[in-house]
């Protein structure tokens, strides 16, 4: 038993779980995820896998987007990129909502399928039946040789390596990246976007690892905001833009290790119906960060503030506006805000974990979830 322990504390590579195992890993998945992929002194991507349709991107009407879960969000981020880069018109869809609805899709169409563990019986049943459509079928997956990869036409893997945690963490930023990646493609391929614009944004790209190591470094302060938070029955999690995909994974996070009740709302929308339920009680986690919305959400944490809720904010490094307003501040480095998903989602990972773990919740197995779920 004792050398089973011992083999167990290897295998978490001296982490107490591996979940936080997961989550400072992704300075290197993020990094794995780029190899090979980005030239930034050139201006350009290189998606092997997408090549052979290099042409087809130069004339689609759409993109649809399926998954579930993690991925499912990871896909909401992706339909930002691809719509602001590449100019294509992108649907995200649930699998399971997608397979029972009848939709539209012609041979002109192309699918990109998010997964990480490559066997999720609803994206699989969806890929069946869009390809028997005619679409063209793209796999973003994490585990090599799953069955999704090999029942698509191309695809890219998210190379973060195993993930283990039942909830996904290191898995949803390589995909991010992914995503990422493919909207720059697409945008290369277009010509949506100038040389000299994709140099920067790719410069840019290959430093996110290292600002992932930095946001990682606020790990102690969470922690100390995680004692803070922990007994609350609700959350509620607050973002625009891109942000507001940040937003649902945050929530998610939190209610599938915690067991606290956590929603994701654009912030915007908070006047349509979770403001009835802040009182002094009520954490609201907001992606306040300096970005085209910035301004709109310090009007959102004023009305939080107006009803007494108790705001924590994710702020962009040296931010004193949002500091005066707020409870707590977690920075972030700053970024554009292209890359603001990968940056903002560590401290809500990190958030959720310690949550979890002063609730004494089994944080790598969750009750009642599975890491894949290979029934419908
Ligand atoms: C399960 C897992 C989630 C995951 C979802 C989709 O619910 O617990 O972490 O996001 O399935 O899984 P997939 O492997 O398709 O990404």
């Amino acid at each position: 038993q004792e050398l089973e322990m011992k083999l167990e504390m290897l295998e978490k590579g001296g982490y107490e779980h591996f979940m936080l195992k997961e989550i400072y890993e992704q300075p290197r998945s993020i990094r794995d995820c780029l190899r090979g992929r980005i030239y930034p002194n050139e201006g350009r991507v290189q998606l092997g896998g997408l090549q052979e349709y290099a042409e087809k991107f130069k004339n689609i009407d759409r993109i649809i987007i399926i998954a579930c879960g993690t991925s499912w969000h990871a896909g909401l981020v992706g339909e930002y990129l691809i719509e602001e880069y590449a100019r294509i018109p992108v649907e995200v869809e649930y699998a399971s909502e997608f397979r029972y609805r009848n939709p539209i899709i012609t041979e002109k169409d192309i699918v990109i399928a998010i997964s990480q563990s490559g066997e999720t019986a609803d994206t699989m049943a969806a890929i069946e039946m869009a390809k028997e459509k005619g679409a063209t079928i793209f796999g973003v997956c994490n585990v090599v040789g799953a069955s999704i990869p090999r029942i698509t036409h191309a695809g890219a893997y998210t190379h973060a390596g195993p993930e283990i945690g039942v909830a996904s963490t290191k898995a949803f930023t390589a995909q991010v990246t992914v995503l990422t990646l493919i909207a720059f493609y697409m945008a290369q391929q277009k010509g949506t976007v100038n040389h000299s614009k994709m140099v920067e944004l790719l410069t840019e790209l290959d430093l996110i690892p290292e600002k992932v190591q930095q946001a990682l470094l606020a790990d102690a302060i969470i922690q100390e905001i995680a004692a803070k938070f922990k007994d609350s029955r609700n959350c509620l999690f607050l973002g625009r833009g891109s942000g507001f995909p940040v937003a649902l994974e945050g929530a998610l996070k939190l209610k599938e290790i915690s067991y606290i009740h956590a929603e994701g709302y654009p912030a915007a929308e908070m006047k349509h119906g979770p403001i009835a339920l802040i009182d002094e009680e009520m954490p609201v986690v907001v992606i306040a960060t300096k970005n085209s919305s910035y301004e709109k959400v310090i009007s959102n944490i004023q009305e939080v503030k107006a009803r007494k809720g108790i705001v924590l904010a994710i702020v962009t490094e040296g931010d004193q506006t949002v500091k005066a307003m707020a409870d707590y501040i977690i920075e972030i480095p700053d970024a554009s805000e292209a890359f603001l998903p990968l940056l903002a989602t560590i401290p809500l990972q990190l958030l959720s974990y310690h949550i979890a773990v002063l609730r004494g919740c089994n944080v790598d197995q969750p009750r009642n979830l599975a890491k894949s779920v290979t029934v419908e």
